[in-house]
């Protein structure tokens, strides 16, 4: 598949994952239109990998403004839903509009987005979607509970949408299930009261490179898998075990669970632990 020329929205290309692959696609000859709240980062990214790049700020969240943004950015070959907000917090602690921002944000944005393209694609039988889910939406995790439901229902929404387009009107829709990636994604992680946790975490520090991230991606989407997992170790290992011995897994997050409510008895504030210490 080649994406020489082809028009490609990448949401949440402000840092992170999505930059790396603002980069990888400009490398590939697409021409890009770059989404994200902050409007300086994004013409920063576009300074580096595609000057002549659109630049399209908006908050996934403003879901009245979401037609207008889609008109603006015109006819799209590629829609790449990346932008994501992730939670460090226990469900018992959580403030229910943390739940609001995140749904809103890794869920129904991708999904009302990609309803707005959708009509195009159809009449023009040919794009294709792309959503960054998480090895969190396979896994049901720790500190996680409004983000692994987000990210299970992405998953859940883009193998529902790829049943009903792929052969129907030649949209691909391809699935990615990155484990920890080194980007600011744990330290704008929310806490239970809403607000940004601030640093990052051990898994998150000790993760893979974005670009390679990144590459990763566009290998396996030109390898023609519709859902690729870019994860490694006990990452990797428990994204296999949810489906080859699901109950070992359960048992094992519920281990570290019960270590996290002790911390929080305790007084102190939950820490994620490294996911090699909990997996094994
Ligand atoms: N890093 C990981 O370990 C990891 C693992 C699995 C999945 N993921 C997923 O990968 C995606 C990218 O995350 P990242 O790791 O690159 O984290 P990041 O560096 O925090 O980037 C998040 C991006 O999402 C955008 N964003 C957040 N809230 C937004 C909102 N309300 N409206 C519009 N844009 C918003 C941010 O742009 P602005 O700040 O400019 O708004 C930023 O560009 C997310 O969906 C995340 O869940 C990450």
């Amino acid at each position: 598949m080649s994406f020489r020329g082809k028009r490609v929205w990448i949401t949440g290309a402000s840092s992170g994952i999505g930059a790396a692959l603002a980069e990888a696609f400009a490398a590939e000859g697409a021409r890009l239109v770059l989404s994200g709240r902050r409007r300086d980062a994004l013409a920063q990214v576009a300074a580096r990998v595609q000057p002549d790049a659109a630049i399209l700020p908006f908050d996934a969240t403003d879901w009245a403004a979401l037609p207008r943004v889609a008109a603006e950015a015109g006819v799209i070959d590629v829609l790449v839903n990346n932008a994501g907000i992730s939670q460090r917090s226990l469900a018992v602690d959580t403030r229910p509009e943390v739940y609001r921002t995140i749904v809103e944000t890794d869920l129904l944005a991708p999904i009302w987005l990609t309803q707005l393209v959708l009509p195009g694609m159809a009449a023009r039988r040919s794009g294709h979607i792309i959503g960054i889910s998480s090895v969190a939406g396979r896994i049901g995790t720790v500190l996680r509970t409004g983000y692994c439901a987000a990210k299970h229902g992405l998953i859940g929404y883009l193998d529902a949408l790829r049943a009903e387009v792929e052969q129907a009107y030649g949209i691909s829709v391809t699935t990615v299930l990155p484990g920890s990636v080194r980007t600011r994604v744990a330290a704008n992680a929310l806490l239970a009261d809403g607000s940004a946790r601030g640093a990052s975490d051990p898994n998150i520090e000790a993760g893979m490179d974005p670009a390679e991230c990144a590459r990763r991606i566009l290998a396996g989407i030109a390898a023609g898998e519709r859902e690729i997992l870019v994860a490694q170790g006990a990452e990797a290992h428990a994204a296999a075990l949810r489906f080859s011995d699901p109950e070992r897994l359960f048992d094992m997050l519920a281990r570290e669970g019960a270590r996290l409510a002790a911390e929080r008895e305790q007084g102190g504030r939950p820490e994620p632990a490294p996911v090699s210490r909990t997996i094994a």
